[in-house]
């Protein structure tokens, strides 16, 4: 895209009321494969595509992070193949993303249980992960098998285990340390939460991160959202009065 077509595509947005955190709940890959009598797994390939295009477009426009929501929690009892399609279509994109990721200054990170992702996966992330610490544009935060209730109960164990130790003291428990023990401790809580493919819902992703958040549900499927709309989600949540309980003047 040469300069004069990225400024029209970017016109009307304003630099200085950018969404410090957009996270997305990347839905829809399975519909739009049936829609054309394709594979589900054909759907989540086409979702790749999609996610390099949020990502570029991320980076483009200055946002600090995006956190995409790859796999719950709850996703793991869908069919064998399907979860093996989704940690194989992983490791490619992860694979095939390292180079950009350095080139344009993308610091990898994730959200969610680590441990229960193949041996493969997990050597994968924690080497990029390792690799872009020092990188200081978009930070991209992956959500993998990832799910809020389950962060929420690791949370109560740790901050449990510190009073039962006498480091704290359960009346003095605070907001701030609930968020220092969630896996986004280190990330601002999300301005703008899209959820692709029209579900009106929030799948465990974020409860309580997401208190905040402006909404905006589109029903196009994962597969075909891009850039255009992605900027023009940017520009209404631009338009959005975010009060936080209290009273304009
Ligand atoms: C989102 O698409 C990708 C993942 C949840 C991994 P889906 O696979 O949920 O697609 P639909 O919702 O069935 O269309
Ligand atoms: C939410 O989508 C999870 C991800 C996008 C990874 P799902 O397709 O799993 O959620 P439900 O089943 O529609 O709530
Ligand atoms: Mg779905």
């Amino acid at each position: 895209m040469n300069s004069s077509q990225s400024s029209q595509l970017y016109s009307g947005l304003s630099k200085e009321k950018l969404p410090s955190h957009v996270a997305i709940i990347m839905d829809g890959n399975g519909r739009w494969a049936k829609k054309r009598l394709m594979n589900r797994i054909n759907g989540h390939e086409k979702g790749a595509d999609a996610v390099r295009a949020i990502i570029e477009t991320s980076r483009e426009i200055g946002i600090s992070n995006l956190t995409l929501y790859a796999f719950s929690t709850e996703n793991w009892q869908r069919p064998r193949a399907e979860v093996e399609a989704l940690m194989s279509l992983l490791i490619k994109f992860l694979k095939s993303e390292q180079k950009n990721m350095m080139e344009n200054s993308i610091r990898l990170s994730m959200i969610g249980q680590i441990e229960r992702l193949p041996e493969k996966v997990q050597t994968l992330v924690q080497s990029i992960m390792d690799l872009t610490k020092d990188n200081n544009g978009l930070r991209l935060n992956l959500a993998l098998s990832y799910g809020s209730r389950a962060e929420i109960v690791r949370m109560v164990r740790m901050l449990a285990e510190k009073a039962k130790k006498g480091l704290i003291d359960p009346i003095s428990i605070t907001e701030n340390m609930v968020a220092d023990n969630l896996y986004t401790r280190d990330i601002p809580d999300p301005d703008l939460l899209i959820r692709t493919s029209g579900e009106m819902r929030i799948s465990n992703f974020l409860l309580w991160q997401i208190a905040y958040s402006e909404i905006y549900v589109t029903d196009t499927l994962w597969p075909d959202f891009g850039k255009d709309e992605f900027i023009g989600i940017l520009k209404e949540y631009q338009k959005r009065d975010r009060r936080f309980g209290k009273v304009n003047t």
